[in-house]
């Protein structure tokens, strides 16, 4: 008999990680019977469609149209209408991804319908339990039958919670898969073009992190702090809904869009992001999966975090921790435009392989 799997994505990253798997668990028809499931948790196209038109992902099999609200909110509404789709699916494992309230909802549903879950992306801490990830990281992996860990302090931190080592499989990046295999692509993009720059000539921003963006006045300081950079190099910055929301109820739009060398677009798409960030000076970000594409690209990052819970991404990749410190995300971006930037090493399984070996995994034990 063939296995059922439901597979769940709700938010950007969700999408970016599940792509691999679609693909590779379609070589296994005769062995499983695969769901994709979607939350809803991101809803506009740029932040959501446009990622299953750029990656080759199927429409999903179920869609539950959650949209936004408080964690309570959106969390209890996944978590009903997510019981209701298990009880007709009756999977024998639910796949969840990352650190998202999607991610936590279904694997506390999964777990009390008696379904096993694998976790990918297990591992991964910040120790600061004031983001909202890090509660749906402790959550998600203390519930999951088969722990996916990307990067060796995912191991360190599993031990240490005392999770049984027969649940927990290292198997590299899942997010490296799918930048590895769409490099052709990524280089046919016209995205330079289409904004007039040339290769190297600029950097990048990109930051939703409720602590950077939600407080007008932390967004009007790093807003300050984007000024002086981009009067030495020209910044590009998609900006997130969330982001979006804060100038916009602010009434910050036009001032920001008059920082000379700073322009404001929408969010981009997976390719076109992509190919912005691999002809970039330099990144700026409160992003996860941005600190490790960058490792990889070997394009330099500025983390505006206090923490990090990819941290080989410092230890060998091209990642700083810079929190909103202006002085040091000054001096690290004349470091940087001096060509004397750390040039890092490519973590450890970051092969483009994890998708294979995840499946391999379940072929042999579900
Ligand atoms: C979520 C994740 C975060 C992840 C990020 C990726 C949680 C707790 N947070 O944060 O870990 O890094 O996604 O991008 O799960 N909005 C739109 N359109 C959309 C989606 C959101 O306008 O398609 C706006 C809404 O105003 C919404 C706000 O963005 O209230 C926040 O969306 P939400 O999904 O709650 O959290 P993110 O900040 O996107
Ligand atoms: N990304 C994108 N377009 C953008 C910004 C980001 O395609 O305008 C991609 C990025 O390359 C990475 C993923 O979205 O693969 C990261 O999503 P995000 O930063 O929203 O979430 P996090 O990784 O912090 O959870």
């Amino acid at each position: 008999m063939k296995k059922r799997i439901v597979i769940v994505a709700g938010a950007r990253p969700n999408f970016i990680k599940i792509a691999p798997l679609i693909h590779e668990l379609k070589k296994y028809d005769d062995c499983f019977n695969v769901t994709l499931l979607h939350t809803g948790q991101h809803y506009d196209f740029q932040m959501s469609e446009v990622f299953f038109q750029n990656l080759n992902i199927p429409s999903p099999d179920i869609f539950l149209d959650i949209r936004s609200g408080s964690h309570a909110v959106q969390t209890a509404r996944i978590m009903v209408a997510f019981e209701e789709a298990i009880l007709k699916e009756r999977p024998d494992l639910v796949v969840v991804v990352g650190d998202v309230n999607s991610t936590l909802a279904c694997s506390i549903v999964a777990s009390k319908s008696g379904v096993s879950i694998a976790h990918v992306e297990a591992g991964l801490r910040s120790f600061d339990r004031a983001m909202p990830e890090e509660i749906n990281r402790i959550v998600t992996d203390s519930l999951s039958d088969y722990l996916f860990v990307n990067e060796e302090s995912g191991l360190k931190n599993l031990e240490k919670e005392n999770v049984n080592s027969d649940k927990i499989y290292f198997v590299g990046n899942i997010m490296i898969d799918t930048l590895l295999r769409n490099l052709p692509i990524i280089g046919r993009s016209e995205i330079l073009d289409k904004l007039n720059l040339n290769s190297r000539e600029y950097s990048v921003v990109t930051l939703h992190r409720p602590g950077n963006v939600d407080s007008s006045e932390t967004l009007s300081e790093i807003f300050d702090v984007l000024s002086t950079i981009s009067r030495k190099i020209k910044i590009i910055y998609p900006l997130h809904p969330r982001t979006m929301k804060t100038i916009s109820d602010h009434g910050f739009f036009e001032k920001f869009k008059n920082i000379d060398g700073l322009v404001m677009i929408e969010p981009l798409g997976y390719i076109d992001f992509i190919k912005l960030v691999k002809d970039s000076r330099f990144v700026i970000t409160d992003s996860g999966g941005i600190q490790e594409e960058t490792t990889v690209l070997k394009i330099p990052c500025l983390t505006m975090r206090e923490n990090t819970e990819r941290p080989v991404t410092i230890t060998k990749g091209t990642n700083y921790m810079v929190g909103r410190d202006r002085k040091k995300i000054i001096q690290l971006t004349d470091v940087i435009l001096n060509n004397e930037a750390k040039e890092g090493t490519i973590p450890e399984l970051w092969d483009g392989k994890t998708g294979e070996r995840i499946v391999r995994v379940l072929v042999e034990n579900l």
